[in-house]
């Protein structure tokens, strides 16, 4: 037996204002979108941004439904909004925030990292993920991979 061990690296800053020009750009889009959510049932609006190598940004929001498991979160709204609309565009950065000040920083759930690693594995480059609220801590990732350690990638499907 030996043992392996899986790290990963993530930077954390203190205020939107400490973020480099694109990001803090592409993170105030989606607190921008925060109005959008549409979130009767949790009460925990999320919304999420998208910028594309194309200087596209797109935007989404956390959309629920009566039959719970229908709705969707707002980090897939947008990059499936983004991928549906330039399928060839390369995604450089996303911007996931919560509006809640209350309840930390919003950490995408396992199928949003899922979705969130293909993309990246499909592009054969990572990208940047942004997450915070409107006052508490940013964190940021570079690649996503480091989010769900021994990931179902297409890989596993190839014949
Ligand atoms: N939610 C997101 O939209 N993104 C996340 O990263 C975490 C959770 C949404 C789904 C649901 O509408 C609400 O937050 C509570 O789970």
């Amino acid at each position: 037996m030996k043992k392996e061990h899986f790290l990963f690296e993530y930077q954390v800053y203190d205020a939107q204002s400490d973020l480099n020009v694109d990001s803090c750009g592409l993170f105030a889009s989606a607190m921008g979108a925060l109005k959008n959510s549409y979130s009767p049932y949790s009460n925990y609006p999320v919304a999420a941004a998208v910028l594309l190598d194309n200087g596209e940004v797109i935007t989404g929001s956390n959309q629920e439904n009566a039959a719970y498991p229908s709705g969707m979160c707002a980090e897939r709204v947008a990059v499936f909004a983004a991928k549906s609309q330039y399928p060839k565009a390369k995604i450089e950065q996303l911007a996931i925030v919560v509006a809640s000040l209350d309840r930390g920083v919003v950490a995408p759930c396992g199928a949003c990292r899922q979705v969130l690693i293909e993309y990246e594995l499909l592009q054969e480059d990572t990208f940047l993920l942004i997450l915070g609220s409107p006052k508490g801590k940013i964190y940021t990732f570079s690649g996503l991979r480091g989010l769900l350690p021994f990931y179902f990638g297409p890989d596993k499907l190839k014949k």
